[in-house]
Formats: C-alpha cells, sequence, structure tokens
C-alpha cells in the first residue's frame, strides 16, 4: 500500500488542491535538524536521578514545550515502546506539578487516541505541508516520529527541525496542560514538512480530558502575584472551537482568556 501511494505521487506533479497559499508555504529553504530540543532519558526517573529528571522535564516544558524522551537500546523494540509511553505518562504525573497524587487520573487524561499519519514523498514540498502550523489541543501528545525528519516546531520568530532520534519519543504540551499549569508549561507551535526523497511514517499518542471535565487554571499554580489568566471551562467547548479555528493557535486559546 506504501508503494503504491508513494509511487502515484512520485509520477505526478503536485495537485493544486495541496498547494498552500504563499504566506504559508514551507519554501525552498533547508531547516536542518536542530539539536537543542532538550533529550531526557527516562530510564532513570525511578532512580535517584528523578528529582533531577523531573527538573529537566518542567525546564524543556517551560521554554520549549517540546523535549524527547529517550528509550534503552537494549530492549525489543515493540515491548519497549508500549513500556515507553506508559513510562512517560507516568512521570509526567508522578511529577504532579507539585499537584496532588492522581490530579492528572481520570476525566483530565480519559481518552487516548492513536492517530497514525503517513506522509508520501512530495512532488514539491517547497509548496505544501504535511501537516499546518498548529499546537495540540489536548493535554499530552507523545510522537514516534521514525527515522525520517519532517516534524518542526516555531521558537524565538523561526522554525527549527526537530530531529528524529532513532530510540526516542518526542513529548509535547497541549493547550490543556498551558491552561492548567496557567502559562507555566507551553504549548508550542508546530508543523510536519514532506520531502520529496522517501516516505514518513508517524505515531502519535494524543492524551485528552473527557468532553465534561472541567478545566481551569490550578490554584496552586497561579503565583501571588498572578491571577488566572484563563476562565473555568468544559472541555468539549473548547474543542468545538478549536475545530473551527484550526491554523490560529493564538485564537484557539483566545475564547478563554481572562483579559484583567
Ligand atoms: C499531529 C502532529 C506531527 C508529525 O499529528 O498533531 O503534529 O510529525 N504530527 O506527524
Ligand atoms: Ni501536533
Amino acid at each position: 500500500m506504501e508503494k503504491l501511494v508513494s509511487n502515484w505521487f512520485n509520477d505526478q506533479a503536485l495537485p493544486q488542491s495541496y498547494i498552500f497559499p504563499p504566506e504559508t508555504r514551507p519554501g525552498n529553504h533547508t531547516i536542518p535538524g536542530c539539536s537543542t530540543i532538550p533529550v531526557v532519558d527516562l530510564s532513570k526517573a525511578s532512580g535517584l536521578d528523578r528529582t533531577g529528571i523531573v527538573q529537566q522535564i518542567l525546564k524543556a516544558s517551560r521554554e520549549f514545550g517540546f523535549f524527547q524522551r529517550t528509550r534503552p537500546a537494549s530492549t525489543p523494540r515493540i515491548r519497549n515502546d508500549l513500556a515507553g509511553f506508559k513510562q512517560v505518562v507516568q512521570t509526567m504525573k508522578r511529577k504532579r506539578l507539585g499537584l496532588s497524587s492522581g490530579f492528572f487520573g481520570d476525566k483530565l487524561s480519559e481518552s487516548v487516541l492513536l492517530s497514525v499519519n503517513h506522509y508520501p514523498p512530495c512532488p514539491d514540498p517547497s509548496l505544501t505541508l504535511g501537516v499546518s502550523r498548529h499546537c495540540d489541543p489536548n493535554l499530552l501528545t507523545i510522537l514516534h516520529q521514525g527515522d525520517v525528519s519532517g516534524l518542526q516546531v516555531y521558537r524565538d520568530g523561526e522554525w527549527i527541525g526537530v530531529e528524529p532520534l532513532h530510540n526516542a519519543f518526542v513529548v509535547n504540551i497541549g493547550h490543556q496542560l498551558q491552561i492548567i499549569s496557567n502559562n507555566k508549561l507551553k504549548s508550542a507551535e508546530h508543523r510536519a514538512v514532506t520531502n520529496s526523497e522517501v516516505a514518513r511514517t508517524t505515531a502519535a499518542f494524543f492524551i485528552y480530558p473527557s468532553d465534561d471535565c472541567i478545566i481551569e487554571p490550578v490554584k496552586s499554580l497561579i503565583d501571588t502575584d498572578e491571577s488566572p489568566a484563563y476562565r473555568a471551562f468544559r472541555f468539549k467547548e473548547f474543542q468545538l472551537n478549536y475545530v473551527s479555528r484550526i491554523g490560529n493557535p493564538e485564537e484557539s486559546l483566545e475564547p478563554f482568556k481572562l483579559h484583567v
């Protein structure tokens, strides 16, 4: 199937309907894989280094909204994938940002969606995108990028490539974690570009609140000199608004912001 789709694309010019407006096209300039996205080795998370690992995760989540989580190379791949997902989620839950135990359980992380994206080689990657710029609307996303680059994060006014690491998952903060943390953790804008050489397949594991979950900044994460940056809302309301504003991350948060 992959071959069929890829060959079909290789033989054709890029269909008109795939061509993005000039202002959102990635253009011709090459964006190299960037090694500044923090890499956290979670195999150390259960040992003495745990506090250090938690600090690394928090720092990356504040500054980038993204980090890569490595897995030990020695264990079998499939089983270790599965274990990897579990470990990331458990560590993110365990560190709890100083919250009560069980805070991220139940409704906040009730739904899980596994989405597999296939990007065939593209006749002209400068004119189109695999996934256009967005922030993920959920709580937390864990992405298996495979060995082919394509994921880019917007930081300080420019796109930077997230280098594919063979033994790592990419973890990124969703809009809900940004809101709950009163903007302490950052949901970073990202996109996926295509390439003309090889097909790329990614698997994204999205952790979602339930539709009726009430989302709001958590009191213990609002500093004494701060006020809550968002009102309380049901997650369903956020979803409906997000779908109607896809492509504009700032607008997705706007109806939920409290302007003091
Ligand atoms: C997504 C996403 C990136 C990729 O599905 O939300 O950002 O590289 N995917 O597939
Ligand atoms: Ni995404």
